[in-house]
């Protein structure tokens, strides 16, 4: 039953509230200021609050702009004397459910009282249930408690019941294929197939036989009817991978399926309605392919109606220990191990890895550590050799002299060294630098080297 807090200087009032509602059936608590009845809310987390606007010390006005917002807000009823409607109105501006005059009148209290305890229930049921998709997500195996890994779920969670065109954006190992199949499996197309192509795998040659499939006789050597993987796919979810990667002409012909929602086999006559889902996945910054002119820009926007961005591990550094948690669960199951855990000289090399192939990367390395370690838990020396720690290069091996050294030169100069190897492209500079892509431009301009590709404060986010 719901909790309801009174708040009021009149101590009758109170009296009245609290035989009327707990004659209804409530659990009610009273308080004779606003001071007081902060204090309750805090500590009861109450569905209902009803408080009385002018009180001695803290108003209800005041009250409504101090209750803490980071709990369910409860919905507060105001008491309001005849005549002062106007503050009534002001407050339920600034959030208030409703209000009651006084005198109070025994049914507008019960009535009232239970539409904002309906709307609180309501409200509970709806977070339950985001909750339970929440965990739902993580029994699939997403692991990711961190702020910016919450920002890509909610994202997640709104389109995973519809049919819209997902565009999953990051670098490589970072979930994007867990995902996709994540939206698939929790969608209600999940009793359809789950196709995922690599449009950077398949020869280009063969792209448009193997997605649109053909007809007898289409091409030398086409001897038969094949289907192509679109027509297979109807009724599911169908991801392009590495879609960046696709040839122009394929471009073209696959934003007419989108379009138009069909397709015709190679040497067809016959249009063909299908029913897919498509979710493109991609580690290339796709704005960019689109300015330099490599990917056409009507495909990219119907691809991107919602974007799903992926932070790189090295920008999600608390998932790490839930992370390792998980993988070394997995792997015990795999191999029939007991690890119980991890080091703390272990865990912490791991934290201070930039880890440039993300979540794969750090699956692999507890997997073989789980495998090749003979006690029972991960220890420095089982992951050393994976971690290719800068120390280990031996490009801090400079002495500092007796004057100092110009630490600016030296950050210089590695980004310098950076750029060479990454034939001057910023973003896998700054990835071997462990450096995020905006943290390092910030550096490039500062400076002055340039890079091949554009400022990214051109782009628009
Ligand atoms: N949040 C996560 N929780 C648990 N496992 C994860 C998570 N993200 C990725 N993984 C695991 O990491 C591995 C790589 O993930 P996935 O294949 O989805 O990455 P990707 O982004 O598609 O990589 P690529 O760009 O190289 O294709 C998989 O084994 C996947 O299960
Ligand atoms: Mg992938």
């Amino acid at each position: 039953m719901s909790v309801i807090i009174v708040i009021d200087d009149e101590h009758r009032q109170r009296d009245i509230l609290q035989t009327i509602l707990e004659g209804e059936g409530y659990e009610v608590h009273t308080a004779p200021s606003a001071e007081d009845g902060i204090k309750l809310i805090k500590a009861l987390n109450p569905d209902v609050v009803i408080t009385d606007l002018k009180m001695g010390g803290m108003s209800g006005m005041q009250l409504l702009d101090t209750i803490p917002d980071d709990l369910i807000k409860p919905a507060v009823i105001i008491m309001t004397a005849y005549g002062t409607i106007s503050s009534a109105v002001e407050a339920m501006k600034k959030g208030a459910f409703d209000y009651l005059t006084k005198p109070l009148e025994k049914d507008a209290i019960v009535l009232t009282v239970k539409k904002a305890s309906e709307r609180m229930e309501l409200l509970k049921e709806n977070i339950r249930l985001q909750d339970a998709l929440f965990e739902k997500f993580k029994i699939e195996g997403i692991v990711g408690e961190s702020k910016n890994m919450k920002a890509a779920m909610e994202v997640v969670r709104k389109v995973t019941p519809t049919s819209v065109t997902v565009l999953i954006q990051g670098e490589s190992g970072t979930g994007k294929e867990l995902i996709a199949r994540a939206i698939h499996y929790n969608s209600p197309r999940r009793t359809g197939p789950f196709t995922a192509i690599n449009c950077a795998a398949i020869p280009e040659n063969l792209i448009e036989s193997e997605l649109f499939g053909y007809e007898p006789g289409a091409f030398t050597g086409a001897t038969h009817r094949k289907i192509g993987i679109f027509e297979s796919s109807d009724k599911g979810t169908l991801l392009l991978d590495e879609i960046g990667d696709l040839p122009s002409l394929m471009q073209t012909k696959i934003l007419r399926v989108l379009q138009d929602k069909e397709v015709r086999r190679v040497g067809g006559k016959d249009n063909i309605k299908v029913d897919v889902r498509i979710i493109a996945a991609t580690n290339k910054d796709l704005e960019k392919e689109v300015i330099k002119g490599t990917f056409r820009e009507d495909l990219y926007y119907r691809l991107k109606v919602v974007t799903v961005n992926i932070p790189p591990l090295r920008d999600r550094k608390e998932d790490i220990p839930s992370l390792v948690r998980f993988f070394i669960d997995k792997y015990n199951n795999e191999f029939g191990k007991r690890m119980k855990g991890i080091s703390d000289s272990a865990i912490k090399a791991i934290m201070d890895y930039h880890w440039p192939g993300n979540i794969r990367q750090l699956e692999s390395v507890i997997e073989r550590a789980v495998l090749m370690s003979d006690t029972d838990i991960i220890n420095l020396d089982d992951i050393k050799g994976e971690l290719r720690l800068p120390t280990d290069k031996g490009i801090l091996d400079i002495e500092i002299p007796e004057e100092g050294i110009n630490f600016e030169e030296l950050e210089k100069e590695l980004i310098k060294k950076a750029m060479t190897r990454a034939n001057n492209v910023a973003a896998k500079a700054a990835r071997l630098l462990g450096m995020s892509y905006k943290t390092f431009w910030y550096r490039l301009e500062k400076f002055n080297i340039s890079s091949k590709e554009d400022m990214p404060s051109q782009k628009k986010n």
